[in-house]
């Protein structure tokens, strides 16, 4: 089984993937990691070079790896997904058919407080007004998850505790 983690970025995607891999003695996977592995590149590097288009095509592409991969090892994994991945409809698709993916659904205030409003290492995010615009825009995408969970004022241990009482 794969637990996907989805939301915007600063919703501790990475952190709570994390914990709650080593709770459960899962592989965790994180999907920005997986593909600057692959590609020898940065993802800033990667956007650089090919804009967005070119990184979402790349990110779909390891999206499918880790399904398979997974489908083959037949293990359990929880992949920690980057912030766009939701945008991809196939993603969607993906994460519906072969995944329980959730929603790590968080506050605008606490995105800024967790990441500061710019950041280097996350090309997308370095305008204020564009980051609130983006997360609404993304909103209704995130929420096709099969779960959802809040993050404000919570730490990553307590979201994974509250992500093996729901999902498993
Ligand atoms: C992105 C989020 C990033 C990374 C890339 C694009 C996005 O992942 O995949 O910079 O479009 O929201 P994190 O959410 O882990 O920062």
């Amino acid at each position: 089984m794969i637990i996907a983690l989805s939301g915007f970025m600063g919703s501790g995607k990475s952190s709570v993937g994390r914990e709650l891999a080593a709770r459960l003695g899962w592989k965790h996977i994180d999907l920005d990691s997986y593909i600057e592995q692959k590609m020898g590149r940065t993802v800033s590097g990667i956007f650089g070079d090919g804009g967005e288009e070119r990184f979402r095509a790349i990110e779909l592409e390891a999206l499918r790896d880790v399904v398979v991969m997974n489908e083959v090892a037949g293990g359990d994994a929880v992949l920690s997904l980057g912030g766009g991945t939701a945008t991809l409809k196939t993603a969607r698709e993906l994460l519906q058919n072969h995944t329980k993916c959730v929603y790590l659904q968080t506050d605008l205030d606490t995105i800024f407080k967790r990441i500061g409003t710019r950041s280097r290492t996350r090309p997308l995010f370095n305008d204020k007004y564009r980051i609130e615009a983006l997360l609404d825009e993304r909103r209704p995408l995130y929420e096709s998850s099969e779960y959802r969970i809040r993050t404000d004022g919570r730490t990553p241990s307590e979201i994974a505790g509250e992500i093996i009482a729901t999902v498993l």
